[in-house]
């Protein structure tokens, strides 16, 4: 019997909730639960005053313990660790992923962008998934990492391979999972073997990371955790984002308008489109001792499932939270809070802002193509759409 088919009363069971087509009433019905409540795999924080407590307080949820139960074959740095560990690692990498340093990426990132446009743009019809959203973020990857270009397809095939297969938390991974993973892994090692025999001087992320000769620097097996994790966390949470994203833009025309009337909007609206319909849902934790939160006990050993998107939504931070609204400048959880928020989160934003700006400066107007409904995979790990077919007026590519 599956967990999520376990007999019990007034439970949660995600695998029920209309996740696919209507996220709202999918977070109201995780809403109404309770600020805490229980699912057949442990317990819900669903309020943003619980979820922004639990992300902050990492002595009592911890993310090391929610990641042992994946059984992956090397640590993920750092999300697999709590501090004081993880406090180094994000001491060393911050630098490299800081607002400075992600922006001097723009230029490259632009011109990726504009690349993959061009491709389709004078056919009046694209797959804004395949075509667009999943490509930039593989060779977003490559690019700050000074991988060839040409392994883009096989990098996607890999993420695939390792996150198209959702693994329940506490089960062992599926052999072809584990074989991918190994391939990925040989993959990394040798290129940082490589470069560590011949250093090439090179300024992309890793060529930093290997010429740090400080004595706090990271291994080679931190470093293969780290690059691990950064395939794991950096490409498909972009694409998804970007997949809902359009999806929202396609059936709303006058968020488009505003958009491609006036792109100082941009920042705001890929806040805005996150913190509304964000690919991450739940964040795992698993309470390290007996914990007391909104009446209830979290027993110690019990996996807690931390409900950002939820929490997005929650009316007592937003006003009329399930409205996009491009005039909103509030806080949200989509990249997570405390001490483990997203380390790619300028990389993330600044790819998104880099798409919604060239996209719109080119194609003002498209819609979904005839006939077609957005729905997205449910259960799995993210929010996101596998397809989205968009039509517009065919334009010129780019000068
Ligand atoms: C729209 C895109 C993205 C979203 C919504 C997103 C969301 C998140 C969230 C919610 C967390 C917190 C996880 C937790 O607390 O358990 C996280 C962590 C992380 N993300 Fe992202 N992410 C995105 C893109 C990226 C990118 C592009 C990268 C890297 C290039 C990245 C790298 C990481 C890493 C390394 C962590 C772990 C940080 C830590 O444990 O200290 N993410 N992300």
């Amino acid at each position: 019997m599956s967990q999520d088919d376990a007999p019990a009363q007034d439970m949660l069971r995600f695998a029920r909730l209309p996740m696919a087509e209507n996220r709202t009433d999918a977070y109201r019905i995780i809403r109404a639960a309770g600020a805490v409540s229980k699912s057949p795999r442990g317990y819900v924080l669903s309020s943003s005053q619980y979820v922004e407590y639990a992300l902050k307080h990492p002595e009592l949820f911890s993310s090391q313990r929610a990641f042992d139960l994946v059984g992956s074959p090397l640590p993920m740095v750092p999300i697999a660790f709590d501090p004081p560990e993880h406090t180094r690692y994000r001491r060393i990498l911050q630098p490299f992923v800081g607002p400075r340093e992600t922006a001097s990426w723009q230029p490259r990132v632009a011109s990726l962008v504009g690349k993959l446009i061009d491709s389709f743009a004078g056919c009046g019809h694209c797959d804004l998934v395949a075509d667009l959203a999943v490509p930039l973020p593989a060779e977003v990857f490559l690019t700050l990492f000074g991988l060839p270009i040409e392994d883009r397809s096989q990098l996607i095939a890999w993420k695939d391979g390792l996150l198209g297969s959702p693994m329940p938390s506490g089960s062992r991974p599926a052999e072809d999972v584990v074989r991918v993973g190994t391939e990925l892994f040989s993959y990394l090692v040798g290129h940082i073997e490589q470069r560590r025999r011949h250093p090439d001087g090179a300024e992309d992320l890793l060529g930093r990371l290997l010429a740090d000769v400080g004595e706090d620097r990271l291994s080679d097996e931190e470093l293969l955790g780290m690059s691990f994790l950064f395939v794991l966390a950096g490409l498909d949470t972009v694409t998804s984002a970007l997949s809902t994203a359009f999806a929202a833009l396609a059936m709303q025309p006058r968020l488009r308008r505003q958009i491609a009337a006036d792109s100082s909007v941009i920042p705001h609206a890929v806040e805005e489109l996150l913190r509304m319909d964000g690919p991450v849902v739940f964040l795992p934790r698993v309470a390290s001792q007996d914990i007391e939160l909104g009446g209830q006990t979290i027993p110690a050993g019990s996996e807690v499932q931390v409900a950002i998107a939820v929490a997005n939504r929650d009316p007592a931070e937003h006003s009329d939270p399930d409205e996009i609204d491009l005039r909103r400048r509030e806080r949200h959880l989509a990249f997570g809070g405390g001490p483990h928020r997203c380390l790619g989160a300028h990389l993330a934003r600044m790819e998104m802002r880099e798409v919604l700006a060239e996209w719109h400066r080119r194609i003002p107007e498209y819609e979904l193509a005839p006939g077609f409904t957005p729905r997205v995979e449910w259960p799995t790990g993210l929010v996101g759409l596998d397809t989205l077919p968009l039509v517009f007026p065919p334009c010129a590519a780019a000068a």
